[in-house]
């Protein structure tokens, strides 16, 4: 008896594996595009041309710090550190493509960033003025650093956002 269910268990197991083998093979993944190129140079070359260099950080940057800048204005303490977040998130990515601007930038990543957040969280809008001003600060430094000076960041005047909040 024991052998007759050693046989049929045997049997189950080869059926089951004999299915397996029957299923159609996992369908080919086929992708294309075609101005990724054909070569892995290709593909790589172009793929960093899209991202573009450090400017394309800089204007999400520059989009994000005027976002944070009215949202201040309003008191939305939730959308100014969302901002915060996204404006550091920005720029540790460019410091991936383009590693030689992240010394330029200690003051306004390490000092001037943390110190907004800390503000944020006591939601004081009065030093979020002030700390807002000393980020500008850091704006520019870096800018005159990186031989950018012509490009002189000051406190946002018109609100162009299209967020209601
Ligand atoms: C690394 C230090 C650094 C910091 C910090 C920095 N910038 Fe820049 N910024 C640059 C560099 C470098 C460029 C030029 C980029 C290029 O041409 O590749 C630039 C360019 C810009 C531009 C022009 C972008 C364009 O192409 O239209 C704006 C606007 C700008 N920055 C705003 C800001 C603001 C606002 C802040 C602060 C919230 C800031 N930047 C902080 C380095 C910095």
């Amino acid at each position: 008896m024991r052998k007759l269910t050693l046989l049929f268990s045997s049997l189950f197991v080869l059926f089951v594996a004999l299915q397996s083998c029957n299923q159609p093979a996992a369908e080919q993944q086929s992708w294309e595009a075609e101005w990724l190129g054909q070569t892995q140079q290709e593909i790589i070359d172009n793929t960093e041309e899209q991202f573009q260099g450090f400017s394309r950080t800089m204007t999400e940057n520059s989009y994000r710090y005027q976002e944070l800048y009215w949202a201040g204005q309003d008191q939305n303490w939730e959308y100014a550190e969302y901002q915060r977040e996204h404006i550091v998130e920005a720029l540790e990515q460019g410091f991936v493509r383009r590693p030689e601007h992240e010394a330029s930038a200690q003051q306004f990543m390490d000092v001037a960033l943390p110190e907004i957040e800390e503000v944020i969280k006591s939601a004081d809008q009065e030093q979020f003025f002030e700390s807002f001003e000393k980020l500008t600060n850091t704006c520019n430094t870096c800018h005159q650093m990186e031989d950018v000076a012509f490009i002189t960041v000051v406190l946002p005047k018109v609100r162009h956002n299209v967020v209601y909040y």
